[in-house]
């Protein structure tokens, strides 16, 4: 029996072992799942050394630990590769919405549901479980093999990159992979090249130095949310271009060549509008659609409150209004950067009637990888191999900020095979996981596996 084989007759018990690990909820946001954070980290452990590896542990970090495995069997001529992703989890709310409970996996017809499906327990154990296949299936790997598995990716990975610079040696390779994305649909894979950044801020108005009166007040002293609606409007004209100054100053252009290629994957405009449930598009006029999600950069308010929320009304004129911005950045966007301009800009245009505060969430860089690499080539092949037909190389807007880390800490470039769909619904109720492209992924990283040692032939 060979590797895929193995894989094809143990497919059921692949299924019950990943709704095992998604009934963990493993929110990394929420403080109170701490414990749950630690269990899902040391079931995947178990995992890890059921599945063959010599050395598999849950290592702390100044955050949510790290699982690291390695199974190195391969020697030293062969090439090691590195397997990255994430068993932490958004927060399945809104509750309400879910037609199954999140952290009750359920299978409906082909489709698996439950918070993190695809997003990334079931994309994450595609690896572990092609691994267990060849082991099962070949004494030796044919390739060396080291996993790192965080639990802080849906916060912005706060504890990652010190944990990489200071374990550098234990973690060099050659090349990693990332399934943690999605290809185009059920019968066209895609390699994801180019990831956007982020910067991630909190900012709060504070006007009178307590709630007033709305009548006995208002007119005379300035509302702090009227004045920082005002100022987020200033941020963005109606077509989506950003008005702070500075802000599009290191954006690389994106040429015609690859404006070209961008134009020729395919692109149902209608499915698009369907599966956003929205009326029409918004956005820059002189970009298309897929330009505008992957390539553009972007400025969101993610959330915003103050005054009174609850049922009724409230004549209240309130001393504080506070707003959640994030901003997608495109390569060679510095994050770092990008934060300090919107800082300077929201304190040039505050009214001087209040005083503005803002606090920095999180940021991450966006990324771009090479697509003419050797690694590259073979999982080109291992797509076309297993799907019966060749992938498209796509940019995407979300980020996976450990890719560039992985360039800039380990000098090692990264290739994102990808499995989910595009209407995964991630971070989203309703998250689901294709079940085919569950078992198709197993097969394609094993033929990957099997492959990689040849590069460079
Ligand atoms: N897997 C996603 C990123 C992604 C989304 C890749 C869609 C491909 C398609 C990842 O888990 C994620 O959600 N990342 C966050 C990063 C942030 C918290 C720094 C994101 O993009 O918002
Ligand atoms: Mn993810
Ligand atoms: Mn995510």
């Amino acid at each position: 029996m060979d590797a895929t084989e193995y894989a094809r007759a143990n497919q059921d018990r692949f299924l019950s072992e990943l709704i095992a690990f998604l009934s963990i909820p493993s929110i990394s946001t929420q403080p109170e799942h701490k414990p749950d954070i630690e269990r899902a980290a040391a079931w995947l452990r178990d995992k890890l050394l059921a599945a063959g590896f010599v050395k598999a542990d849950v290592m702390p970090t100044t955050g949510h630990p790290v699982v690291y495995a390695e199974w190195l069997a391969a020697g030293p001529d062969a090439p090691t590769l590195l397997i990255y992703g994430h068993y932490d989890v958004q927060p399945p709310d809104p509750l309400d919405e879910w037609a199954t409970p999140p952290f009750e996996p359920t299978v409906v017809g082909d489709d698996l549901f439950a918070r993190g499906a695809s997003d990334d327990k079931g994309q994450a154990y595609v690896h572990v479980k092609a691994i267990e296949s060849l082991k099962e299936t070949a004494s030796t790997p044919p390739v060396n093999i080291k996993c790192i598995f965080e639990g802080e990716e849906e916060i912005g990975s706060p504890s990652l990159e010190p944990f990489i610079q200071e374990h550098a040696d234990l973690l060099a390779a050659d090349v990693a992979v990332i399934s943690d994305s999605h290809i185009l649909d059920q019968n066209t894979p895609a390699i994801v090249y180019a990831l956007r950044g982020l910067t991630y801020i909190e900012v709060e108005v504070t006007g009178p130095d307590h709630d007033l009166h709305s009548g006995a007040y208002g007119g005379a002293v300035l509302n702090p949310i009227n004045a920082l609606c005002r100022m987020i409007a200033r941020l963005q004209d109606k077509d989506g271009h950003i008005t702070i100054p500075g802000f599009y100053d290191r954006v690389r252009v994106l040429d015609a060549k690859e404006r070209a290629e961008m134009a020729k994957a395919p692109f149902d405009c209608e499915a698009w509008l369907e599966e956003a449930g929205v009326k029409a598009d918004w956005g820059e006029e002189e970009y298309t659609i897929v330009e505008r999600t992957t390539a553009r950069p972007t400025l969101d308010v993610n959330g915003i409150w103050g005054g009174y929320t609850e049922p009724g009304s409230k004549t209240v004129l309130p001393s504080q209004a506070c707003a959640k911005i994030s901003m997608r950045l495109v390569p060679d966007q510095d994050p770092a950067r990008v934060k300090q301009l919107i800082c300077d800009y929201l304190a040039e245009i505050a009214p001087p009637q209040i005083s503005v505060e803002v606090r920095d969430l999180h940021s991450g860089d966006g990324a771009i990888v090479r697509r003419d690499s050797p690694a590259m080539q073979v999982a080109f092949r291992a797509y076309a191999e297993a799907f019966g037909k060749e992938p498209i190389f796509v940019r995407e807007g979300g980020s996976i900020p450990v890719v560039a880390t992985f360039q800039n800490v380990l000098g090692i470039e990264t290739i994102l095979m990808g499995f989910g769909l595009p209407d995964d619904r991630l971070h989203s109720p309703n998250e689901k996981f294709h079940l085919p492209n569950f078992y198709k992924g197993i097969e394609t990283v094993i033929r990957f596996m099997e492959l990689l040692p040849r590069i460079g032939e």
